[in-house]
């Protein structure tokens, strides 16, 4: 694992951006898989910026997001497919035929779970995953037990997530949508770069969990350090728990060229 720390979001997003930039720059055809949620909408705000001002071209690149919640239909605006067409999509110049979003409305949500992980396969696999991480430690939706080997699926959102997301939805834990659907963390973990970004004193905990703690289905994300090209990209206060913060920075300062 490789922790960065930088001073605040606005600097983690961009260093995020530019490591995604690079890669398009280098693969234009690449697979990106991609978060919703409030962590990444600055990075994707740089991505943007990218498109308009400089004229990066996304026409080539292909993207798998991570999850969808089940029954939410896609123009309501909190669905994972309105978020990303709001926030990102419509912005660039991505091909709709290469956007791919689970679909929390498919009449068959287990073939379409299949179908989706042989998706990913037959665009060639991911080449940078995107992952924010959740108070509880999730990634993606993969909520605590999950099992290190599991694969794209239905999840049931724990209370802690549902009241987390309550604010997407008017603060009524209610209006939250129970069930999703996730690529499970063995899917995530083939990505051959893996990205996790956090911010904000409330990931503290379960940063200091992912990176520092023991391999535990009871912290998911923890599963990203047996990925051999992950990346923890933090603000200062998501790094506040870490016990050796000092050494990341001192690590990253003194990276070899
Ligand atoms: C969303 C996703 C989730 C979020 C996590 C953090 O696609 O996969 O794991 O990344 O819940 O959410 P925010 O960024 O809103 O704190």
């Amino acid at each position: 694992m490789e922790i960065i720390i930088l001073p605040d979001a606005a600097a983690a997003s961009k260093a995020a951006a530019q490591i995604l930039l690079d890669l398009v720059t280098h693969k234009p055809d690449a697979v990106l898989g991609l978060a919703t949620g409030g962590t990444p909408l600055a990075l994707y705000s740089e991505l943007i910026a990218a498109h308009k001002d400089h004229a990066f071209d996304f026409s080539r690149v292909t993207t798998f997001n991570l999850d969808e919640y089940i029954g939410l239909p896609e123009e309501h605006p909190q669905s994972y497919h309105a978020f990303m067409h709001e926030n990102l999509f419509r912005h660039i110049n991505i091909q709709p035929a290469r956007i791919h979003i689970p679909d929390g409305n498919a009449a068959d949500i287990k073939a379409h779970c299949i179908a989706y992980e042989q998706a990913i396969r037959d665009a060639g696999g991911v080449d940078l995953q995107l992952l924010g991480i959740g108070s509880d430690g999730h990634i993606g939706f993969n909520e605590p037990t999950s099992s290190f080997g599991s694969r794209t699926r239905t999840k049931t959102l724990t209370r802690q997530t549902i009241k987390d997301n309550a604010r997407f939805f008017e603060d009524d834990p209610a209006l939250v949508p129970k069930h999703c659907i996730t690529m499970g963390i063995a899917t995530i973990l083939e990505a051959r770069c893996a990205l996790l970004l956090a911010f904000g004193k409330g990931k503290a905990d379960a940063i200091a969990a992912t990176v520092e703690g023991p391999l535990s289905a009871m912290i998911p994300a923890s599963a990203l350090q047996l990925h051999p090209n992950a990346k923890i990209i933090i603000d200062q206060d998501a790094a506040a728990k870490l016990t050796f913060a000092d050494y990341y920075q001192w690590a990253y300062a003194n990276k070899p060229e």
